[in-house]
């Protein structure tokens, strides 16, 4: 089999301690997107997805959520299927870390690095980022985690270990000789640097804990969970099984043409992965790409800083498309990129209402009134005019251009340039007046008529064949609407202009992009808020069975809130904190960390736009506060002021509604919607009072 003749890309597989969002959408839909184009192509193509489900991190969300790491996983896992299905993700294949196969290919991957003298048992004490699930090897305990800033654990075990040290030399010839493994460059240079400064050995299990998979021949330990986790790009494509027809499918994909990754996961992929499969004595993936992060006010979007947004949210106002559509274009490929549901309507009624929306209704809906609804052909004596030449060329140029931007993964460029094309025709028809032309009736009229509605609707035929894989549901309506089949089986790369036949008859016609209304945008933060209450209220009843009483952060989106504590939230939803035990709970070190103190409201009122906000100003003694607390539905602002209540003072500022907030309120939260109920005192304390 020839490089060309396949096709394997694959998503990184996600952890299941979160329910999916539009940063986790991002990776998943670049690669349908991808793999769509491929197989228009004609190209035998495999995408896989799937979730990461072992580990620390996922065994202490179990925990909290009082649930089996199994049942836990089982659910997650199911949520992050559900929503690819309704974004209309084609992937072929979607491994879970606690399937059956995984395991035991994992199991083999690690016996064949042992048995080729790489593993080797050691004691390891250092430190540990559970978030990250990664070995931090740079500072000392308490130190930060180089991906999220959290404090690491000390970890102090008997472990096995690979001998990643022996691979230093062999991965930067690696990188030399094959320069394209890692893209973009920047992360590349990034990879070299890090692996010139010399590779220790890594530990590649884990005895403290039990959620993974046992390393072989000694149960007591687990293996290391990216190890478990790396594996599954070939377990998936049938490694490790005895069956033929599985070891014929790995012959055929692996390996990989494309691990397509965020770039805080850059290390392991690049550095980790290809020394396991050196080791191992298997083929080496052929490209590593890594995008940015997306972002919501400045920071990336994360469980733990609360400031995700869900993709359903926007699916479910706006339709998969201007998910899609958005994402690719908005943000360049590579790098870093805000969302923010602002400029989402903006583009989806700049481009897709008024530029692909408005080219594909007009278009047909005059080829509908005067031809019938069949498409008319240039006759041969129609006056055909510099005009029409342009738009040919343009075609011409775009396609040759969008392909091959699309190939480098430039997609914000390569969407570009198709709507360049959209419009130049939308301009074109402007300029051109068919309505005009079509009153006068003549017969050179009506010819010169059929030559700009062919014109228009070639030029639409071949930006909807292009831009197919990136927005797939409403290519695939105007495709029938312009009576047209099989648009999967359209080359993207063999389209020319001309291909539209004489006679088509047009489907049946109706909006492909409504005009967004007004509303959407608070329609969807409202969404957004409502979700975020609600999780609040089911988290706080998932970590304390009480009915009511528990605790609750209000100056912060709930998602914070819900955490390891019932008193007090955490400033991470697991504990990462040194010294946290594996079933919740923490030292009175920990607890010291929290710096609870007395404040004064001084001014309270309601944030523009959100129903559940409330600003406040907040004398806490030393300096007045302003912090944003999610507990407007309860409390009038004007009940507010002069009111003494408990505040977490040492929090990172950070920003809802883009309204800055330092520090959260204290309430408990109870009931189906989260009711918050302030701290107080029945005593007088004085403001600034630190409460221990
Ligand atoms: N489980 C590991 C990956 C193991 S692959 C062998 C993991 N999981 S994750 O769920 O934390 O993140 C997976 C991927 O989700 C990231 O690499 C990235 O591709 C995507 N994203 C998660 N949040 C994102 C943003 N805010 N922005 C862009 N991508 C994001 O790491």
């Amino acid at each position: 089999m020839t490089p060309s003749d396949k096709f394997y890309i694959t998503t990184p597989i996600y952890y299941v301690n979160a329910r999916p969002h539009i940063g986790h959408a991002y990776t998943t839909l670049a690669c349908d997107a991808i793999a769509r184009q491929k197989r228009m192509t004609g190209v035998d193509t495999y995408f896989l997805t799937g979730t990461d489900e072992h580990g620390q991190k996922i065994e202490r969300s179990a925990v909290a959520a009082g649930k089996t790491p199994q049942q836990f996983t089982d659910e997650v896992s199911a949520e992050f299927r559900a929503l690819w299905d309704k974004m209309g993700i084609k992937y072929d294949g979607f491994i879970r870390t606690t399937d059956e196969h995984h395991k035991r290919g994992v199991q083999q991957i690690f016996r064949k690095i042992r048995d080729n003298g790489f593993i080797y048992k050691a004691k390891y004490t250092g430190q540990y980022c559970v978030s990250d699930e990664l070995y931090v090897t740079e500072g000392g305990p308490g130190a930060p985690c180089p991906i999220c800033g959290n404090p690491t654990e000390t970890v102090s075990e008997e472990n096995y270990f690979f001998k990643l040290s022996a691979f230093q030399d062999q991965l930067l010839k690696l990188y030399e000789e094959q320069p394209d493994i890692i893209r973009p460059e920047t992360r590349r240079n990034e990879v070299i640097s890090f692996v010139k400064s010399g590779l220790r050995d890594l530990s590649i299990s884990r005895s403290s804990f039990k959620w993974g998979i046992p390393v072989p021949d000694d149960p007591s330990q687990v293996i290391y969970v990216w190890m478990d986790a790396l594996s599954n790009y070939c377990t998936a494509v049938g490694y490790g099984s005895p069956e033929k027809r599985d070891q014929q499918m790995f012959e055929k994909y692996w390996p990989a043409d494309v691990h397509m990754i965020g770039k805080e996961i850059v290390r392991f992929h690049c550095v980790y992965w290809p020394a396991f499969l050196l080791a191992a004595g298997l083929p080496l993936p052929k490209s590593i790409v890594a995008h940015g992060w997306l972002l919501f006010e400045e920071s990336k979007m994360s469980k733990t800083r609360g400031n995700i947004v869900r993709a359903e949210t926007i699916i479910d106002v706006l339709g998969n498309d201007a998910l899609r559509y958005f994402l690719m274009r908005e943000i360049v490929f590579g790098q870093d990129g805000s969302f923010s549901f602002d400029s989402l309507v903006q583009r989806y009624d700049s481009d897709l209402a008024n530029g692909l929306g408005n080219l594909t209704s007009r278009t047909l809906t005059m080829i509908q009134r005067y031809f019938n609804g069949t498409v008319p052909y240039p006759s041969p004596t129609a006056a055909r005019t510099a005009a029409e030449d342009g738009i040919a060329q343009l075609a011409a140029v775009v396609i040759r251009n969008y392909n091959q931007l699309f190939s480098e993964y430039q997609f914000s460029r390569a969407l570009e340039a198709a709507w360049s094309l959209v419009a130049a025709v939308n301009k074109y028809i402007v300029e051109q007046e068919p309505w005009a032309v079509a009153e006068k009736g003549d017969e050179g009229s009506l010819s010169r008529l059929a030559t700009i509605l062919y014109t228009s609707a070639e030029a639409l035929r071949i930006v909807t064949a292009l831009v197919h894989p990136v927005i797939p549901e409403s290519t695939q309506k105007i495709w029938a609407q312009l009576g047209l089949k099989k648009l999967e089986q359209v080359n993207p790369q063999k389209l020319k202009w001309g291909g539209l036949a004489l006679g088509t008859k047009l489907g049946k016609i109706e909006a492909v992009f409504p005009r967004a209304e007004k509303n959407f945008v608070e329609r969807m933060q409202q969404m957004e808020q409502d979700r975020i209450n609600q999780s609040a209220a089911a988290t706080a009843s998932a970590v304390t069975p009480e009915p009511a009483g528990t605790g609750a952060v209000a100056g912060q989106p709930a998602t914070q809130a819900a955490g390891a504590t019932p008193a007090i939230a955490a400033p991470t939803a697991t504990p990462a904190t040194p010294g946290a035990a594996s079933n919740g709970i923490i030292s009175i070190d920990d607890f010291a960390k929290v710096e609870l103190r007395v404040g004064l409201v001084k001014t309270a009122e309601k944030v523009k736009g959100a129903d559940k906000l409330l600003r406040l100003e907040v004398d806490i003694g030393t300096e007045v506060r302003q912090i944003v607390a999610g507990i407007a539905l309860a409390y009038a602002p004007e009940t507010l002021v002069g009111r003494k209540v408990v505040i977490v003072a040492n929090l990172a500022p950070r920003k809802l509604r883009g309204i800055e907030s330092n520090g959260m309120i204290v309430a408990a939260s109870f009931g189906e919607q989260g009711t918050p109920v302030l701290a107080g005192f029945l005593e007088d304390v004085p403001i600034g009072a630190r409460l221990k």
